[in-house]
């Protein structure tokens, strides 16, 4: 139960890479799948805020539909967005480098360079289409999890020896945790 006396919604497991499905494309949301959507939107949000994180695709909860939720927690105050069938319309001509992290591959982190801004269409959850032009971390954090729904994780953007790299560390430290 939350303060106000609603009912947390339950907690979904997050993938840890490599796992196929987040290598796998999403396909979008239809008609008949927005039961699933409304149900599965709050529980993706709440897994989020919990881990902490800023970002979560529905494909790191293994649901293979174009489901992205983000909050930036500007000010430490809830901005919740979700992005249903999200597509990139336009990209700046310049491009930002920045550190990246995922949920999907804990602790792990490098610089990756995308486009500075992006037009995203999108449905809200009410299925009504929206635009937006985000610029800075919301800018990097929408293109991140669109990668996702691409089966396109930010390692992918870096070599493959840095790759490789991220990949074993990940791989040892996944390892020494299950063995406690
Ligand atoms: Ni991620």
């Amino acid at each position: 139960m939350t303060p106000d006396g609603s009912i947390e919604p339950a907690l979904l497991e997050i993938l840890i890479a490599p796992h196929k499905s987040l290598k796998t494309k999403a396909r979008p949301v239809g008609p008949e799948d927005w039961d699933q959507v409304r149900a599965l939107v709050p529980r993706m949000f709440a897994t989020m805020y919990k881990a902490p994180g800023i970002g979560l695709a529905a494909t790191q909860v293994n649901v293979l539909l174009r489901v992205a939720v983000v909050d930036l927690m500007p000010d430490n105050q809830c901005a919740p967005l979700t992005l249903i069938n999200p597509e990139i319309l336009a990209v700046s001509e310049t491009w930002t480098t920045r550190e990246e992290g995922c949920l999907s591959l804990p602790n792990q982190y490098a610089d990756v360079s995308r486009p500075s801004e992006v037009r995203v269409g999108f449905l809200d959850l009410d299925g009504k289409r929206q635009e937006l032009q985000a610029e800075g971390l919301l800018a990097a954090c929408i293109q991140h999890e669109i990668d996702h729904l691409d089966g396109i994780l930010f390692v992918d953007h870096l070599s493959i020896l840095k790759r490789n790299m991220i990949m074993r560390k990940l791989a040892k430290e996944m390892k020494q945790k299950a063995a406690g």
